[in-house]
């Protein structure tokens, strides 16, 4: 197998950035070079303050060790693919938003982009490496792609490689990943391919956790993984609406349950509804290519997982109107939290966005505060959100705060949307004092101890507890 020295990444996001960034620190040896398109996100990269583009625990640091001894961030995609033996394509996969399978299958454009560029510049033999998630057999077309535009001598072996990383515990993740999954051709060329990359992982990861298994099998295990876990979420949370209605506590609920080992702990929080750029996009995508196999049953109870996630998200806001007496109209509700989960400035397909917009067709007044989203991401998200809206009427309903305490002023309730701890810390009795009575908490994370704030004076919602009135 070939001994890999020069590793390139093409797409220098949230996955490309961790992953190749923890390779470079755990394997001094080999020289990675991550290459993006986008010259700010790249500049960001490389900023002398560290002024990374994206915020995740830990990654300043490996950064700090790694960047510019043997971990180099460029916009020369050419060059990066010239050098190196082992190529990772990291490239983002979108939902299509429009042509056959619009709001369904990957939008594997980008994917193919990056490979075509591969087999243009390549001048030498390449492994290449599928990070990005993608549908069940696209290393297929990536091969028939490169065959067909290589020079003479240049050899290209494929791989899937999926990440399994989650945003806010990506550098944990990938220092101790639970399995690294390579997938390959069960060819001579194609197995001693997945050696090499192997090699590459075996640096920190122990042997037993280094999965190799075929090329389709590798592809579909990424889908399937998040479908799972996507599935458990909206178990859980179809769960939370019965115990609403009945006085079980789901809390209760799922620590009983994840007691059993074969269905475990983790993973069993209700909430407001998954977000993030992944569970909703595999999904559908599962769902797309279950349809296209002629699986309409498969596809239906795949589906029926996001469905139950806007359920849940509609079955939120709803909840909100209906215990502020049926009207929420000039009244002003305090959003804490516009990330999809805590630890993570990644605000991509949150619920947040959605209470949001409902809460501005209700004609409220919103204010929203989080610790680490930038403004300007904020304002993006709720345009896109309503086109038909213009930003500055936007503006005039929603106001963005710098604090938790600022946002909470005058308001009559206050939404807890993402689990930031910091939400745990607030001097909650100065909030009750700064709102309009009765002051209202909608916690749509578990987050904070109903029973403190109900003593406090507070009215207190949560997601999976009836409403106090009922109870
Ligand atoms: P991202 O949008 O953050 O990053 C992708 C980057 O690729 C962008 O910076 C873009 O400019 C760049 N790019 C696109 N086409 C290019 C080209 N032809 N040449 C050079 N650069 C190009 O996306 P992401 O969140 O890092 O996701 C990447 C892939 O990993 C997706 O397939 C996603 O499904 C998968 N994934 C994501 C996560 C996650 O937590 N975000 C986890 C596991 C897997
Ligand atoms: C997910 C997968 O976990 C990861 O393996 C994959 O590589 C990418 O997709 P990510 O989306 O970054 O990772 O975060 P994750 O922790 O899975 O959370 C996804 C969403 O589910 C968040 O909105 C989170 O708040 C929500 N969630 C998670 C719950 O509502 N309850 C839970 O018990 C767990």
């Amino acid at each position: 197998p070939v001994k890999v020295s020069k590793i390139c990444c093409i797409g220098a996001g949230y996955v490309g950035g961790p992953t190749c960034a923890v390779i470079a620190l755990k394997c001094p040896h080999i020289t990675v070079t991550i290459v993006d398109l986008n010259q700010s996100r790249v500049d960001a990269w490389n900023s002398p303050d560290f002024a990374l583009p994206i915020y995740e625990p830990g990654l300043v640091d490996v950064v700090r060790q790694a960047r510019g001894r043997n971990l180099f961030f460029s916009t020369d995609v050419d060059k990066g693919i010239e050098e190196a033996d082992l190529i990772f394509v990291s490239v983002n996969t979108p939902t299509k938003k429009s042509g056959v399978g619009a709001g369904f299958a990957a939008d594997l454009n980008y994917v193919e982009l990056a490979t075509r560029r591969i087999a243009t510049v390549a001048n030498s033999s390449k492994i290449v490496v599928e990070k990005s998630t993608v549908p069940c057999r696209t290393a297929e077309s990536m091969r028939t792609i490169l065959e067909a535009n290589s020079k003479p001598n240049c050899r290209f072996d494929i791989l899937s490689n999926p990440e399994f990383l989650a945003e806010g515990t990506a550098i944990t993740d990938l220092f101790k990943p639970d399995r690294v999954l390579i997938g390959s051709l069960e060819t001579r060329e194609g197995v001693e391919a997945c050696q090499s990359l192997a090699e590459v992982y075996a640096n920190w990861v122990p042997q037993d956790r280094i999965l190799t298994v075929g090329l389709w099998s590798s592809e579909l295990s990424k889908l399937a993984a998040n479908a799972m876990l996507a599935q458990r979420i909206s178990s859980i949370n179809a769960l939370s609406a019965i115990c609403e209605a009945t006085g079980a506590n789901i809390d209760e609920v799922a620590h009983a349950i994840g007691y059993d080992s074969r269905i475990g702990p983790k993973f069993l929080k209700a909430s407001v509804g998954f977000g993030g750029s992944c569970f909703q996009k595999d999904i559908l995508n599962l769902v797309y290519l279950s349809e296209s196999l002629h699986l309409p049953e498969v596809a239906a109870y795949w589906r029926q997982v996001v469905e139950m996630n806007e359920y849940q998200k509609r079955r939120f806001s709803k909840r909100v109107v209906d215990t502020l007496f049926n009207t929420i109209t000039g009244k002003r509700i305090a959003v804490l939290g516009f990330a999809f989960k805590a630890d993570t400035g990644d605000t991509r397909e949150s619920a947040a966005i959605t209470l949001i917009k409902d809460f501005q067709s209700e004609r409220a007044f919103v204010n929203i505060y989080d610790p680490q989203v930038e403004e300007e991401q904020i304002w993006n998200d709720l345009s896109e959100a309503s086109p038909l809206i213009p930003i500055e009427s936007i503006k005039k309903q929603v106001t963005i705060c710098h604090s938790a305490i600022e946002a909470c002023k005058n308001a009559e309730a206050v939404v807890i949307a993402t689990e930031w701890k910091e939400f745990l810390e607030i001097d909650w009795e100065e909030v009750y004092k700064g709102m309009n009575k009765p002051a209202f908490v909608f916690d749509g994370r578990l987050l904070v101890d109903a029973e403190k704030l109900t003593k406090i004076g507070f009215k207190v919602t949560t997601i999976g507890r009836p409403s106090a009135v009922a109870a």
